[in-house]
């Protein structure tokens, strides 16, 4: 079984989640209580996709995000850089394509939303990343990014960070098909931006009006924000 590193090679990112995949969504809802879904749900909401729009969802895995954004009534692409989480994804009723987060195939302007949920934090070039969603978004379209962040509260955050390094990967070596990937991802999970240093990303990608609001005490954070030359109405 392979397991990615810090330095986040790309080709060791998509292997791992290619292995991954066949428990993926479970081992997900498991290793979270459940809160994984509501944590998607209010990313679609504070998306505010209406019936018509065109969003896209990158690092969509399975396709259970773009599920979940696809019961607005827009129309939802998914995308993700592993042939293995989208072949996993292939009876859910959204379209997903294999592509890379650092080079989306679709043209400038293309999308009302663009939205990352729990992917950015596997990117190599996290910026790369946002400027090229910032490319294929319209001017004022809509950015949410749904990542894990750092929980705000210090007694919280102490009993968090046990957590992450005994349960969830004793729990993962129980359930997932390759137990490796969550040494991996709750070693990103410390090792990624806290709300603001990730606003400041977002900004440094080109996005104005950034914003964002803590979900489960800041194990999650959602961040919003519009594309370049957007205008100043949320
Ligand atoms: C934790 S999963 C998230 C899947 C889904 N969005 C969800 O909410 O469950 C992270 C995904 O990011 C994808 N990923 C990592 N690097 C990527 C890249 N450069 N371009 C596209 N997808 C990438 C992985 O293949 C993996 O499927």
């Amino acid at each position: 079984m392979s397991r990615a590193t810090l330095e986040k090679d790309p080709d060791d990112v998509t292997r791992m989640f290619d292995e991954a995949a066949a428990r993926y969504d479970r081992t997900n809802s498991l290793l979270s209580a459940g809160r994984d879904r509501a944590w998607r749900a209010r990313a679609r909401t504070v998306l505010g996709l209406r019936p018509g729009e065109r969003c896209l969802d990158v690092a969509c895995g399975t396709g259970v995000s773009t599920t979940e954004l696809a019961r607005s009534g827009a129309t939802v692409i998914g995308v993700d850089r592993s042939p293995g989480m989208v072949a996993r994804g292939a009876d859910r009723p959204v379209d997903l394509h294999v592509a890379d987060a650092l080079a989306l195939p679709f043209a400038d302007d293309s999308f009302d939303a663009v939205t990352i949920m729990f992917g950015l934090r596997n990117v190599v070039d996290p910026v790369a990343a946002l400027t090229e969603m910032a490319r294929v978004t319209r001017p004022a379209g809509r950015l949410v990014v749904c990542e894990f962040s750092h929980p705000t509260w210090a007694p919280f955050r102490a009993v968090y960070l046990r957590y992450l390094m005994r349960g969830l990967p004793w729990i993962a070596r129980k359930v997932s098909s390759n137990p490796d990937a969550y040494t991996y991802l709750s070693d990103t999970i410390r090792a990624w931006h806290d709300q603001q240093s990730l606003a400041t990303a977002i900004r440094e990608a080109g996005w104005s009006q950034v914003a964002w609001r803590d979900l489960s005490g800041g194990i999650v954070a959602l961040h919003r924000a519009l594309a370049p030359a957007g205008s100043a109405e949320e």
